[in-house]
């Protein structure tokens, strides 16, 4: 060890004047002014809190400050190729492009807004909670019309809880705003997820820039986590696919039981992601509201004798396209899931008392590849690289966050006779008769209650 060290310092002594001399030219490259990031054309932006890292320390009163250590989490990269004065740039935001992004949630469930407050800091999202509304305190001489005293309180609470949010949009001009609700959970790619959406909806609505609205003008009601829509089959129309998507879970793994008919080729494709006007929907885990919505919903939903569950209300509004093809959009399968946390089970909803002593092994989040959620610890740790939550069924084992890029969709037209039959026959024909599906969606949210 001694000779070895001994050795090393002859050899120093030796070229110690060209040694020398390499510390003087470091030195003198150390005085060069830092470059700024360059921007590369069409390429992604480094948010604000990235930028900060790179600027040089402040001096203020004599005293030297850096800038605060780079935010934790993971930001997507993202290629542009709109002209760069797109506000497309815009959902890379910290509110995904919309004015607001709530969570509504009982003020009740801090363990929920401390997972949901870590989720959107390692994201670069900024969430605000809008308390959720015991609906066992709102007054019977405040329900819509059909609702008699034996609505059930979840009900009457998670419609109210909704409505709060359109109020207050509609108060205060919020333009654009992201509704969640507690149990959601998003991918780590959701910044770029939202970009390909958005050109999806701004596609079907053939939005011209400029818009207000990163997603389009046309829409009232963004549906990005429902469990289950339809789409009007037999009918021309539009659609945006984004094939080989790896954040899109298979098939087998759709335990929904609300599925569009896929059936034209052009639609077909276990990973692909489509963008439509959905023809009914189901859940309101995530989705986005404009202003002008917001108002048609508390005309709808509360003025209007059409109260129902909110959800089935929306998806009603939806249904009868009353304000333009176009005015509800969805992507399927839906870009938000829901996270299900280890343990005891009744913690999983604040709207129904679900059966007590039943325990979950383990934590989950249903319908996501790359869940923010089951990603906090690596994340926490810097880590930009991501596992599939089921590596087998995944496209990709894992990825990069900083390399990874989404695959870019396309819009394409489906003509009214290309949805073909290999939906069972029985269902085909259920969704030609209006009535029937009607019918049938009210008996199977019946038994689903039943089993609740
Ligand atoms: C994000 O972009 C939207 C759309 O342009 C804008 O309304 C919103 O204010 C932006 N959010 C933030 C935090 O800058
Ligand atoms: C908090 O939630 C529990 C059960 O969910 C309920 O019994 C209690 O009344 C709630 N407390 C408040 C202050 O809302
Ligand atoms: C709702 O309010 C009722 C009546 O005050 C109370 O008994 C119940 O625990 C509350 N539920 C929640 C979830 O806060």
């Amino acid at each position: 060890m001694m000779g070895h060290a001994i050795m090393r310092q002859n050899t120093f002594m030796r070229g110690g004047g060209a040694a020398f001399l390499f510390v003087l030219i470091f030195l003198w490259i150390l005085t060069f002014k830092r470059p700024s990031i360059p921007a590369v054309p069409g390429s992604w932006q480094p948010s604000s809190a990235q930028l900060e890292v790179a600027q040089s320390p402040v001096v203020q009163d004599g005293i030297k400050r850096a800038s605060p250590p780079s935010n934790l989490g993971s930001y997507p990269k993202i290629t542009l190729t709109e002209p760069a004065d797109d506000n497309i740039r815009d959902i890379q935001n910290s509110t995904l492009g919309f004015q607001k992004i709530f969570i509504l949630s009982m003020p009740n469930r801090s363990d929920k807004r401390d997972a949901l407050t870590l989720s959107a800091y390692l994201t670069g999202l900024d969430v605000e909670f809008i308390d959720g509304v015991n609906g066992s305190l709102v007054s019977e001489k405040a329900y819509p019309q059909p609702w008699k005293q034996d609505e059930p309180a979840g009900t009457i609470g998670c419609w109210r809880g909704h409505m709060e949010i359109y109020q207050k949009m509609v108060r205060e001009k919020i333009s654009t705003a992201m509704i969640m609700e507690d149990d959601v959970d998003w991918d780590v790619m959701i910044k770029a997820q939202m970009t390909e959406f958005a050109r999806g909806t701004r596609y079907l609505q053939k939005s011209v820039s400029p818009t207000h609205s990163p997603y389009g003008d046309g829409w009232d009601i963004l549906s990005t986590g429902h469990c289950g829509i339809w789409n009007k089959v037999r009918e021309d129309q539009d659609y945006w696919v984004s094939e080989n998507d790896p954040t899109v879970v298979v098939p087998i793994q759709r335990e929904w039981w609300r599925k569009p008919n896929l059936t034209p080729p052009a639609l077909a494709g276990d990973r692909s992601r489509v963008v439509m006007s959905p023809y009914q929907l189901s859940c309101l885990a995530s989705y986005a509201v404009s202003l002008r919505g917001a108002a048609r919903i508390i005309y709808d939903q509360a003025i209007l004798p059409n109260a129902q569950g909110i959800d089935s209300g929306l998806g009603a509004i939806c249904k009868r396209h009353e304000y333009g093809f176009n005015s509800c959009l969805a992507a399927y399968p839906m870009i938000t899931g829901v996270h299900r946390p280890a343990g005891d089970m009744t913690r999983e909803s604040d709207r129904k008392t679900l059966r007590t002593g039943r325990v979950r092994e383990k934590a989950q989040s249903d319908n996501l590849m790359f869940p923010v959620r089951m990603n906090l610890g690596s994340l926490l740790l810097g880590d930009t690289v991501v596992k599939a939550q089921w590596p087998d069924h995944a496209m990709v084992q894992e990825l990069d966050t900083r390399t990874y890029e989404l695959p870019r969709g396309r819009g394409v037209f489906v003509r009214g006779d290309e949805y073909i039959k290999d939906v069972p026959e029985e269902e085909q024909k259920v969704l030609t008769d209006t009535a029937q599906v009607e019918k049938k969606a009210v008996t199977e949210t019946e038994e689903k209650k039943a089993e609740e």
